[in-house]
């Protein structure tokens, strides 16, 4: 459906949990976070029902998230009984990869079209002193095996100064290599992020340029109608792609088409807002269907205009600390 400032909403990014099996400093605490009860989690049913009622209202694409979606049990079944959903055209998968080996298979018969993995360094040790766990071979065989059974997938780095600036030239390598896309994000200054400090995107193509040669715009001629945040180039010599999420300064909000379901149930129209639907007690008040359809209608219709993640919402943001990653789901 449409807005109120003319954006077409037919995108939802749903977090299924936000429980972790990493622990990534920029996003959560050492001793984990403090867990959203199971009663508060929406069961897989009423996220069924969920988004049955959201594909009426238009939405013809959805992505998985977390915490770590693979986490929750029952995901696979839950994949199928979406992709039969009528008007749902896609599904996708935002994962940390570390579970991901074993379910790939089962997941791709599910009806998945596409994963998102993060992989914020290729070395071991970097592995573990970002994430806080030894698991980086898990990861990087969930990758390999992903990219032999040549799915569609996207690399996800967020490049920290002092962290893994070494690691950027080695995960463009990929690309060179591998019909893949690997994605450069700007670290958002949510939850624990505003304790580090993110590369600037400007930063991480000089670099990139310095042996590769010019980027060269991918976007405008492979992807008609494109409304993603990520700009795509490619480079001489290269199989896949490169894509920046630049996050702070340019802003995508003007083309954004996607609104988010958290894990406990309530309908966020906008990243860095708390603008939104309490989905959940609605479905729990037993409020029929059509009551549900019209709420969420105007919820999307009232979708905020943009975002702000300048200098002074940065600094309320560490305050507040509201909007962690793992509770939004990226
Ligand atoms: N800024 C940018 N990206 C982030 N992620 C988690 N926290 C942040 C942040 N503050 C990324 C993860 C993963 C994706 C789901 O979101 O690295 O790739
Ligand atoms: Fe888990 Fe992703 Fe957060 Fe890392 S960034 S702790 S993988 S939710």
């Amino acid at each position: 459906m449409i807005d109120q400032y003319g954006r077409k909403i037919e995108y939802v990014r749903i977090s299924l949990t936000d429980r972790c099996n990493l622990r990534c400093q920029y996003c959560m605490p050492e001793c984990g976070i403090e867990k959203i009860s199971h009663d508060d989690i929406l069961s897989l049913e009423e996220v069924l029902h969920v988004v049955k009622l959201l594909a009426d209202c238009g939405i013809r694409k959805v992505r998985l998230t977390g915490g770590e979606p693979l986490l929750r049990r029952g995901i696979v079944d839950l994949i199928r009984e979406i992709k039969a959903i009528e008007n749902i055209e896609q599904i996708f998968l935002t994962t940390n990869g570390v579970l991901l080996s074993n379910m790939a298979d089962d997941l791709i018969n599910a009806g998945v079209n596409g994963f998102n993995i993060s992989l914020d360094t290729l070395n071991e040790k970097t592995f573990e002193k970002i994430t806080r766990r030894n698991l980086f071979k898990k990861v990087f065989e969930s990758i390999q095996k992903l990219i032999d059974s040549g799915v569609e997938i996207k690399l996800n780095c967020v490049p920290i100064a002092g962290v893994n600036e070494e690691d950027i030239l080695k995960i463009v390598e990929l690309a060179r290599d591998n019909f893949i896309k690997v994605r450069f994000i700007e670290l958002m200054p949510i939850g624990c992020a505003v304790d580090f400090k993110g590369i600037p995107i400007g930063e991480v193509k000089s670099k990139i340029e310095s042996i590769y040669g010019k980027l060269i715009s991918h976007s405008a001629f492979i992807i008609p109608n494109y409304q993603g945040p990520a700009k795509y180039f490619t480079l001489n010599g290269f199989k896949g792609q490169i894509g920046f999420i630049d996050a702070i300064d340019h802003k995508f909000c003007n083309s954004c088409n996607r609104i988010r379901l958290t894990a406990n149930g309530f309908l966020k129209l906008c990243l860095n807002s708390n603008a939104g639907l309490d989905i959940k007690s609605l479905l729990r008040s037993n409020a029929d269907d059509q009551k549900i359809f019209e709420a969420i209608k105007q919820a999307i219709y009232n979708k905020p205009k943009e975002h702000h993640f300048n200098v002074e919402c940065r600094m309320q943001n560490a305050k507040l600390n509201f909007n962690a990653m793992y509770q939004i789901g990226g």
